[in-house]
């Protein structure tokens, strides 16, 4: 009877528990936004580690190393879950966190099989950082999933740098992606997979660049369902009815990071990690 009610108590306390999600700094709030959505009920604590970005041109030892270290913030949180809401650090550092950390992980990395399963023209794009596009798991899912299909790989060199200036709108990033889509559409291609969370804030621009029929193909509804089924899984789910409260930290720039996620329950500081 003790026994049952200790594990009933540990339940309701662990339920209540913020879900982590960290990015090399304000892109990842796409996929936050997502999981927002879907789990309105559950605190979140995100982590913009914007000093540090990008990523993507980092070394595999130095990804993981910044990798380890937002996950050693967000567990210090408390947090019961880590979503790494990039594709960069998922995609270099994902193994290391899940043999090291004693919780749940989600990653996210480019819908190279959604957009397979999807062409008609045999043809995709997949824009992302040169990170991910070196990484083995990236090759290995490729070379699993679109057998017969050519993809067409191109580094968004410059674009998560014009994002975390919050310049998604201008000219000049508009200049930038065309230099990299344009080859593409010539190419035929009839999917586009974004292969970085920070990518989601240039669809606009994006849409204006390529023809309507080409398919625009992120993961950060995936994302936010597979974290739904693991804390389903694992009883971790908040089950209230409450709003949950979204704290956001950034050791970069406040104001950006602010424009993207302004709204009710929601607060952004900056910390030093
Ligand atoms: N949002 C990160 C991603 O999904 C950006 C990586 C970077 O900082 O270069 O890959």
């Amino acid at each position: 009877m003790y026994g049952f009610l200790l594990v009933a108590i540990c339940l309701f306390l662990t339920m209540h528990k913020p879900i982590g999600i960290f990015d090399s700094g304000v892109g990842g709030t796409s996929i936050w936004k997502e999981i927002r959505k879907k789990l309105p009920s559950e605190d979140t604590v995100y982590l913009a580690d914007s000093i540090n970005a990008p990523y993507g041109v980092k070394s595999e030892a130095e990804i993981i190393e910044l990798s380890r270290k937002n996950t050693e913030v967000l567990l210090s949180n408390n947090c019961k879950l880590v979503v790494v809401a990039c594709n960069t650090a998922t995609t270099n550092a994902i193994d290391y966190l899940r043999n090291t950390f004693n919780v749940p992980f989600i990653g996210i990395e480019p819908a190279i099989k959604p957009a397979a399963l999807r062409t008609k023209t045999k043809k995709i794009g997949v824009l992302a950082t040169k990170g991910t596009l070196t990484s083995s798991l990236f090759h290995n899912t490729s070379k699993l999933y679109a057998e017969g299909i050519t993809v067409m790989e191109q580094e968004g060199k410059g674009l998560v740098e014009l994002v975390e200036a919050g310049k998604e709108n201008l000219e000049e990033t508009e200049i930038l992606l065309r230099s990299y889509l344009e080859p593409m559409q010539n190419a035929q291609i009839d999917c586009l997979v974004l292969g970085c969370t920070h990518y989601p804030y240039l669809i606009p621009l994006v849409q204006k660049i390529l023809s309507p029929n080409v398919h625009i193909i992120d993961s950060g509804k995936a994302v936010a369902h597979q974290t739904k089924v693991v804390l389903e899984k694992e009883n971790l789910m908040d089950i209230s009815n409450r709003k949950g409260k979204a704290l956001f930290y950034t050791n970069g720039k406040i104001d950006v990071l602010h424009n993207l996620v302004k709204g009710s329950h929601v607060s952004v500081k900056y910390l030093d990690f």
